[in-house]
């Protein structure tokens, strides 16, 4: 397939004159895609049924007749302000109870009846106009579903809607209290509308009843999206995405994704690093201009996943950003290696987040591809080489990965409601296991959770999946692959409380966890023969064969067949430790790779990247710092 390039543009921000010439030059660079419209709500209608689009018309035109190919994003992460006033109450309402107000964006509440009304009016009205249109070749719903905390809204319409959840759920007030174990502090209720949110309560609510309300409010996305996508499908052919990001886990992305055609997301390797990697001090200076080797590596397999294979990065940092603790620039290179990168791992198209500087509002700190004062900024220079460099490679494609690991956004639930020890969290667990295999030099595959084949896989590793429905289990029991299970691995049931027989309770594999403890950051327990676990321990009975030891000589992973537990949150020498048994067992051939580089194989090609400050040494020979290297394999 064609790899392609685009960015993120606003016509609105500029006036009519330059629009042309700002096409030109998209095209002039080598970009195929420009999205547009995903804010313009007040200019498109600055006053109720007041539409105004006859300058959107023009723009898409003139975009279209430059050659380039318009991604139109609808504007409903952008009610404008007159829409307050006529729904007061359509503000979400944060964990204090206090509405949060207008003056940025995502200020609504998805579960707002009046407010999906008026997404539905102005989605059908942008739809209808442009669904034909021959220069819209793809659609965006909203933006950054989540962004900013607001997944989750403690308001008076999401009360309303999960008590119906419930009810459809539990169907009666007894069973409810039953699967919640409500006779616990006096907690039963006596019918449905009982039931409040679990906000302001003394001290923690029942952990079934917060769980409950995180899984009522990701359906609340889902189902707010695909009322978008079905308005945009009954008018246009063009494919349907929505723009995801990096580590927000507060909704089901593969459910959302199952109503699109193709998922994106939002790359800003510096910000994430400041802000998401969970790294340390150290890590974040060596890679300060760089990012983390494997953090945006891992969104790319977890969104292509999302995409069912279709997957973009929709924006891509382009210089500083303004909304980190810091906000360094990026080392010479980066904004090439980030896009190869992504190709490496099936991106059908990079888009660079944004065209031109806006020298107003929130994000004037936020470097665009051109300066405020229209000359060229690093990222157009670097994109420029990437499109010239994309009409001599050879087609790249992600063949299927040997290793595949299961991300299951439940299970992120599930941990945040109840983490046990300070700063526990699925998606570290989850993400230090990829960093191990990826330093490994393998490639992966996210597998969502419903994921029931595994065959072609050498190893499926399915860390800390609280609740795994029986069915999975014995999918996993009788893959071919090896499989790495724990730890936390069904330590809860679909209703968070702890199953009888104990965790894991997998077939083929007599080990049961006894006891389980969290673990201060100053007392991390030793592993015989190298690595640690830290955070978070399980103790191990059974007579599966061990693994690996805890100084101690208790048991700390055991496997039986193709089934391995590990009772533990390990360090990484302590997963490539794991790991490289597993490899050898399966036979696949495994490096160790230094720090900053890292591998992906696509089908006949090998793409490093190196994401140190120097040059390295790789097999395929020397690779240049912020650099990339293509091996014929
Ligand atoms: C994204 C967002 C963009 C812009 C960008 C700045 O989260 O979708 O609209 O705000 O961040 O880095």
């Amino acid at each position: 397939m064609k790899r392609t390039l685009g960015t993120c543009y606003y016509p609105e921000h500029w006036p009519e004159e330059i629009w042309e010439a700002d096409a030109r030059r998209m095209k002039d660079t080598g970009l195929t895609w420009v999205r547009i419209g995903e804010f313009a709500w007040s200019r498109l209608e600055p006053a109720q049924d007041d539409l105004k689009f006859d300058w959107l018309d023009r723009a898409i035109e003139t975009l279209g007749q430059a050659g380039l190919k318009v991604v139109l994003g609808t504007p409903t992460a952008t009610p404008p302000r007159w829409m307050i006033d006529k729904h007061p109450d359509m503000l979400a309402v944060d964990a204090n109870g206090t509405p949060r107000k207008f003056g940025s964006r995502r200020h609504y509440c998805f579960s707002h009846e009046g407010y999906k009304a008026e997404s539905d009016r102005i989605v059908k009205l942008i739809a209808e106009r442009y669904g034909k249109n021959p220069y819209v070749g793809a659609w965006q719903t909203d933006n950054e579903y989540g962004c900013h905390d607001t997944t989750i809204s403690y308001s008076d319409a999401a009360r309303t809607a999960f008590r119906l959840w419930l009810e459809k759920r539990y169907a009666t007030i007894e069973a409810l209290n039953r699967s919640w174990g409500n006779v616990f502090w006096s907690m039963d209720y006596n019918s449905f509308n009982e039931i409040d949110l679990p906000n302001l309560t003394v001290t923690e609510p029942n952990p079934s009843h917060a769980l409950a309300f995180r899984q009522f409010s990701s359906d609340q996305v889902a189902a707010f999206n695909i009322r978008q996508v079905d308005i945009i499908r009954a008018h246009s052919d063009a494919p349907v995405s929505h723009n995801y990001m990096g580590r927000i886990t507060d909704f089901d992305h593969f459910n959302v994704g199952d109503d699109l055609d193709i998922a994106t997301w939002d790359s800003y390797p510096l910000g994430f690093l400041e802000d998401r990697v969970g790294a340390s001090a150290e890590h974040q200076k060596t890679y300060a201009r760089q990012g983390d080797p494997d953090f945006q590596a891992f969104h790319h397999d977890l969104y292509r996943s999302v995409g069912k294979g279709r997957w973009w990065v929709m924006e891509q940092q382009p210089g500083p950003v303004n909304w980190a603790p810091f906000n360094p620039a990026p080392l010479p290179g980066m904004m090439r290696l980030w896009a190869w990168e992504a190709y490496a791992h099936g991106a059908e198209a990079v888009c660079y987040f944004r065209w031109r500087q806006a020298p107003f509002a929130q994000e004037q700190m936020h470097a665009g591809m051109l300066r405020p004062d229209n000359a060229d900024a690093p990222a157009l220079i670097e994109a420029r080489q990437v499109a010239d460099e994309l009409h001599e490679a050879p087609e790249v494609s992600a063949p299927q990965a040997p290793v595949a690991l299961i991300f299951d956004y439940d299970a992120d639930f599930a941990w945040a409601t109840q983490p046990h020890g300070a700063g526990l969290t699925y998606f570290q667990l989850v993400f230090d296991a990829y960093k191990a295999l990826r330093k490994l030099g393998l490639s992966i595959d996210i597998l969502r959770p419903e994921t029931r084949d595994f065959s072609g896989y050498k190893i499926v590793a399915a860390p800390g999946m609280i609740y795994m429905p029986n069915d999975l289990k014995n999918a996993l029991a009788e893959a071919e692959a090896e499989v790495v299970l724990g730890p936390r691995t069904a330590a809860r049931n679909a209703d968070m409380v702890i199953p009888v027989p104990l965790p894991p309770d997998m077939p083929g594999l007599d080990v049961t966890v006894s006891r389980v403890e969290s673990l201060r950051p100053d007392m991390p327990l030793p592993l015989k023969g190298g690595g640690t676990f830290s955070g978070y321990r399980e103790e191990l009975a059974g007579s599966a064969e061990t693994l690996l030891e805890l100084e101690g000589g208790q048991a700390a992973a055991v496997s039986t067949g193709n089934l391995t537990y590990v009772g533990g949150w390990c360090d990484e020498i302590a997963w490539m430790r794991l790991f490289s048994q597993i490899n050898n067992k399966v036979g696949l051939s495994t490096l160790d790779l230094q720090d900053g580089v890292r591998c992906r194989d696509t089908n006949g090609l090998r793409i490093w990247t190196n994401y140190g400050a120097t040059p390295a040494e790789t097999p395929a020979g020397r690779i240049e710092a912020a650099g990339v290297l293509f091996e014929k394999i």
